[in-house]
């Protein structure tokens, strides 16, 4: 399967990076200083394809107060207060666009994150916006997810502000539910996972839209195959269905691929992802093979 062309130059170990990241929703009105815009835009423009073969492109963008306004309208959930700019992307159609998206974005944002700036990805329905008009999107792109950038107005506090409660975004399901050792139902014990312990726990840390945590990993001797859980109902919602919402939760294995990828990379880890559904049944219609890291 293609791999992705090269593994970004962070300057802090990515286990330090992935634990500062979170979604900042308060920023400084300042915008980004020339030097480390072009630094994020180096970094954004090397040509890049996901581990699917898919090869969206990005951009970044300085918010306008309009822009500022519409996101609600477009789907997405929480303020986003003083806002300087937005990472758009586009991409074209294919089986696993969405997971290659989720990958390449959640690159960038953690690169970000490494030059100190504050990201949250937001999800709705871009397509028609004033969003797809910046990025020039052509007839044949979808723009599935942007992410908002810039300054944290308060590093300490932002960490703890109110969409972040609400969203439960402390909040993370605990290690039997998402990890399994051979069969669903048979949780991998913490001691079986050897050296992939800190892969996992950094695909844990990950963002998910809603913060529903839908990856399910199972080991299986020295593979790691990967589940979409599907929440019930998510898609499925009044809102999701009238603004056609993209399927988020397809973005959050890509994300959930590239914080594993990156840690094992970083610990020496080395394998390569393949698609081969193993002969393991699903416990349940929700949930969804997508992926195997062989190692
Ligand atoms: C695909 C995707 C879409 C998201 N959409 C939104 C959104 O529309 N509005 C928002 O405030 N946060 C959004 N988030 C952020 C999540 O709510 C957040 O990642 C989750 O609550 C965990 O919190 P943390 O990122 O601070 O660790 C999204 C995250 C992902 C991965």
């Amino acid at each position: 399967m293609t791999r992705s062309r090269y593994m970004p130059n962070f300057s802090k170990p990515i286990t330090e990076i992935i634990r500062r990241r979170f979604s900042c929703r308060r920023y400084l009105e300042t915008p980004i200083d020339e030097g480390t815009r072009q630094r994020l835009l180096d970094f954004m423009d090397t040509p890049q394809s996901g581990p699917f073969g898919s090869r969206p492109r990005f951009s970044l963008v300085a918010a306008t107060e309009q822009d500022r306004r519409a996101l609600r309208g477009l789907g997405t959930y929480g303020f986003i207060k003083g806002v300087s700019g937005f990472i758009l992307g586009a991409v074209e159609p294919s089986e696993r666009d969405l997971e290659d998206y989720g990958y390449l974005m959640e690159r960038i944002l953690l690169f970000a994150t490494d030059l100190d700036l504050g990201t949250c990805w937001l999800g709705g329905t871009f397509t028609q916006s004033s969003f797809a008009r910046k990025i020039a999107l052509t007839g044949n792109e979808v723009l599935p997810a942007v992410a908002s950038i810039g300054y944290i107005a308060d590093p300490e506090k932002a960490r703890d502000g109110f969409i972040r409660q609400y969203a439960g975004a402390h909040h993370r399901l605990a290690w039997e539910k998402l990890l399994f050792d051979r069969q669903f139902g048979v949780p991998l014990a913490p001691e079986d996972a050897g050296k992939y312990a800190i892969v996992l726990e950094m695909v844990r840390l990950g963002p998910s839209a809603s913060n529903k945590q839908p990856w399910r990993i199972l080991k299986d001797g020295s593979a790691w195959h990967f589940y979409l859980g599907r929440t019930p109902g998510y898609r499925e919602g009044f809102f999701q269905v009238l603004l056609n919402l993209v399927d988020l939760q397809r973005i959050d294995m890509g994300i959930a691929m590239c914080h594993f990828e990156l840690t094992a990379h970083e610990a020496g880890l080395k394998g390569e992802w393949i698609v081969e559904e193993p002969e393991i049944e699903k416990p349940d219609g929700l949930t969804e093979y997508t992926v195997s890291w062989k190692s």
